[in-house]
């Protein structure tokens, strides 16, 4: 049982750092796939250390990450000048859509990218609350995954021309935000990089986010109070629990609530590295799509505990795991594959309960027409490259685990949500379950289906502290593309903070 040659592993690291850092990933998956493959690799340069939960004097002694002189208070006006009056292609709406960008850093010429959706609803009496939605990638859009296939008002057609209606928007029970973070995913950009490739990381990701969120209330004072929450799926299980942390502590040090956050909610969430990896080729074993000769060697020789130092079994196990899923689509394993990603002259027939398979490729093309760009008064500057769902990025540290921002947001009183979409095989139920076994947490209310329409929507915990797990059953990686109503339901019930049906 020998070590894997030193050089082998190098070359497959710089293989899988060569194809991060190449002109854009195509998918929010294979971004996720080459960080892993970076992170568990023996030469890997990415910093794994723990994102500290610093007590108040640490954090007061970290000024680097928020300068006040870069919050701009009352902005006039650009609210207005956000305002979205119309997408091309778009049905009717009663709900205001705005859209811009928000500086983040003026030394480098940073800016992000928001679209933001006014809740659909037919009465003002209560004041819905602001959601900010975050995908992952690293590197990946939440415009053109989250708001345009996810979880926003509309999706693109087959001739990736015009909109249609999502009944399940999310906006029906908040104001839903998306933002491309960080700086060098879709729309965002930053003057001090001349081409596609970026260099970020967690670290440098939240403050960004952060730094948009302060200032992007300013332009939106009327959200100042409103009760936040963030939510996000995937990678993104590292960038909202970090910007959450974040306001806590920005918070803390203002004692007053500069942001009025309340909750967080992450699903098929990275958190916790081992437990990822286990969970994911447990996952593969007992769902039949690698085989058990397979899964044994993977059980016998992986160790996902000691990162950086993968037997030569267990890489060959896991690449030939890899091999047998690579056919399938593993986000969500037993949907269709998306065979003829060609526009239509004439939208397909749609359904909110089949998702097309080959979405991306109309989001694709819609977000690059310059008559979108400019209704979305998105790419203002002119960019050298093309939209492209998700960045090529040079990542540079991503914590091995967020669990003891999980707890410290358990015992600052914030609403703690992760879900799964049970049919996912990237970031599997097994992996949440492991990660959240991990923290210790004595049980509140044991395991039980919930339900939607009559039928189980899931299963939940809910443990002491306040953390709830709920699962979204036949639900793939991105829950509210498969299950679009479970989702709604999960959202509603997160927001309003009341036990799953
Ligand atoms: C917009 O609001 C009006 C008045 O409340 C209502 O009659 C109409 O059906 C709404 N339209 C849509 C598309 O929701
Ligand atoms: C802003 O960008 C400059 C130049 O790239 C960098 O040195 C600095 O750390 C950045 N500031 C923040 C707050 O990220
Ligand atoms: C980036 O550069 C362009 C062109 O000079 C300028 O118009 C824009 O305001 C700059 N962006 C930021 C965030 O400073
Ligand atoms: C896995 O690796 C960790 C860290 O190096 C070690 O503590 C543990 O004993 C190992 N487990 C097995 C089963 O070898
Ligand atoms: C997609 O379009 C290209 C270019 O027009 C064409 O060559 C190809 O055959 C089409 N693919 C399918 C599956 O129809
Ligand atoms: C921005 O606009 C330019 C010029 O129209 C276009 O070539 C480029 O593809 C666009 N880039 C992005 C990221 O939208």
């Amino acid at each position: 049982m020998g070590k894997i040659p030193c050089l082998l592993l190098i070359f497959i690291a710089t293989l899988s750092r060569s194809v991060a850092q190449s002109h854009g990933t195509k998918n929010q998956g294979e971004a996720l796939d080459n960080l892993y493959k970076a992170k568990f690799s023996r030469d890997s340069r990415i910093d794994t250390g723990p994102f500290e939960v610093l007590d108040t004097n640490q954090f007061e002694a970290m000024t680097m990450l928020l300068d006040e002189s870069e919050v701009h208070p009352r902005q006039k006006g650009s609210k207005e000048k956000d305002r979205i009056k119309m997408l091309p292609g778009q049905p009717r709406v009663n709900f205001s859509q705005y859209g811009g960008y928000v500086t983040v850093n003026e030394s480098a010429g940073s800016a992000l990218y928001y679209y933001f959706v006014e809740a659909d609803q037919h009465s003002k009496e209560s004041a819905l609350p602001l959601l900010l939605w975050l995908n992952g990638g690293p590197g990946c859009s939440s415009l053109a995954y989250g708001a345009m296939e996810e979880l926003g008002p509309f999706r693109v057609h087959s001739n990736g021309k015009t909109l249609y209606r999502n009944k399940y928007s999310w906006n029906k029970v908040a104001n839903v935000l998306f933002l491309e973070s960080p700086a060098g995913v879709g729309f965002s950009y930053s003057n001090a990089t001349s081409d596609f490739t970026y260099t970020s990381g967690d670290k440098e990701t939240a403050a960004q986010n952060y730094m948009f969120l302060v200032n992007w209330l300013e332009r939106f004072p009327e959200y100042k109070d409103r009760d936040f929450y963030i939510a996000g799926e995937s990678y993104a299980g590292h960038y909202v629990p970090q910007l959450a942390y974040n306001i806590l502590h920005y918070n803390k040090k203002a004692k007053r609530s500069v942001v009025n956050l309340k909750g967080i909610m992450i699903g098929n969430s990275v958190i916790n590295d081992h437990t990822d990896m286990q969970g994911m080729y447990d996952f593969f074993g007992t769902h039949a799509i690698t085989s058990n000769e397979n899964y044994r060697k993977i059980q016998h020789y992986c160790n996902f505990s000691s990162a950086g130092s993968i037997y030569k079994e267990c890489q060959e196990a896991m690449d030939k795991a890899d091999t047998d899923v690579s056919v399938i689509d593993i986000y969500n394993i037993y949907g269709p594959s998306c065979f003829n990603s060609n526009l239509t002259s004439k939208p397909k027939k749609t359904s909110p309960m089949n998702f097309d398979p080959c979405s991306d490729s109309y989001v694709l093309a819609y977000l690059n027409r310059p008559d979108v760009q400019e209704a979305m008064h998105a790419n203002v500057t002119k960019l050298a490259y093309d939209w492209q769902p998700c960045g090529g990025f040079n990542w540079v540290d991503s914590a091995s685990t967020v669990l003891p921002l999980l707890k410290e947001f358990m015992a600052n009183g914030l609403r703690v949500w992760v879900f799964s979409g049970d049919t996912d095989g990237r970031v599997p139920v097994t992996s949440s379950q492991y990660s959240i076994n991990e923290m210790n947490l004595p049980i509140k209310t044991q395991w039980h289906p919930w339900f939607s329409n009559q039928e189980v929507g899931g299963y939940v915990q809910v443990y002491k502290g306040d953390l709830t797990f709920a699962t979204v059953r036949g639900a793939g990686h991105m829950v509210p593309s498969i299950q679009p109503v479970r989702a709604l339901s999960l959202i509603s019930h997160f927001l309003a903070g009341t036990p799953l049906p």
